[in-house]
């Protein structure tokens, strides 16, 4: 079980938050409070950073909120294996130009998996890393359309750790936008395992867009499957789920969710 978050008022939740925006940036204003709160309480709080389009947002409004994040840590969910170093879209060249450039983070107090020598015990030493650190406080996700979250493709073991992957045909697909070909996106990947993900004391899960509908769907409301690895978000006791009304069009319970949001009390927060 993930720890406990007792300084957080929403700490004890048993379900996730779904909070349905208009649109990314609204939601990434959102996700930046979340983020702009654990700073200002803990100036060295240690978040855990995504890649991928979704996160854009949430990284734009933290970088106009003037915070300083020097002390900051961070551990990206994943990077591909098998890129050249300094490839520009190897997830380390991904975060240091969207992520620690623009929020002036610490260099070396970033580190992506598989950073620090072989491969093969690569995994390892990230989960020892992440617990000399003290643990993730705040865990941002994407969500891929067959369901990833990092690169936990369908099939992934809810007690997975740090470890090397085979990425689906789907997800190079989706992410050959990047390269100039999908023979170009690596097959293979290191990432956070779904064990590594539910350890982190907040999970942050965006999603945007019609193509995500039925990944959010099956995270927030399916059943618990390694089939769909981001429904391992429901044996979390604080998630919250940002999304715009596109990727929010097949939730069942959508206007319970707006409802709630609507009438949230005046304390609670993300
Ligand atoms: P995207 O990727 O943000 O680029 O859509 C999300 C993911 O694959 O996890």
């Amino acid at each position: 079980m993930p720890p406990s978050s007792a300084s957080h008022p929403n700490g004890s939740a048993d379900v996730a938050e779904v909070v349905i925006v208009e649109s990314a940036d609204a939601a990434g204003e959102l996700a930046a409070d979340a983020i702009e709160h654990l700073v200002r309480s803990r100036p060295d709080a240690v978040l855990g950073l995504a890649t991928g389009s979704t996160p854009l947002t949430t990284w734009r409004a933290l970088a106009g909120r003037g915070l300083d994040l020097s002390r900051v840590r961070g551990f990206a969910l994943d990077e591909y294996v098998g890129l050249p170093a300094g490839h520009p879209e190897s997830y380390r060249s991904v975060i240091t130009r969207e992520v620690v450039e623009p929020l002036g983070l610490t260099p070396e107090r970033v580190r992506v998996p598989g950073d620090d020598g072989p491969i093969e015990t690569a995994g390892e030493r990230y989960e020892r890393a992440i617990d000399d650190a003290g643990g993730v406080d705040l865990q941002v996700l994407g969500i891929g359309r067959t369901g990833h979250i990092g690169f936990n493709e369908p099939g992934s073991s809810f007690a997975s750790l740090t470890r090397v992957k085979t990425l689906t045909q789907q997800t190079r697909i989706d992410n050959a936008r990047f390269f100039d070909s999908v023979e170009d996106v690596p097959m293979h990947c290191i990432t956070q395992g779904l064990g590594t993900i539910l350890g982190a004391r907040h999970l942050v899960l965006l999603a945007f867009g019609e193509a995500k509908a039925a990944a959010v769907v099956g995270a927030v409301e399916g059943a618990v499957t390694s089939s769909l690895p981001g429904s391992a978000i429901q044996l979390h006791r604080q998630v919250t789920v940002i999304v715009d009304e596109a990727a929010a069009s097949g939730l069942a319970h959508a206007d319970y969710y707006r409802y709630a949001w609507a009438n949230r009390l005046e304390w609670e927060r993300l």
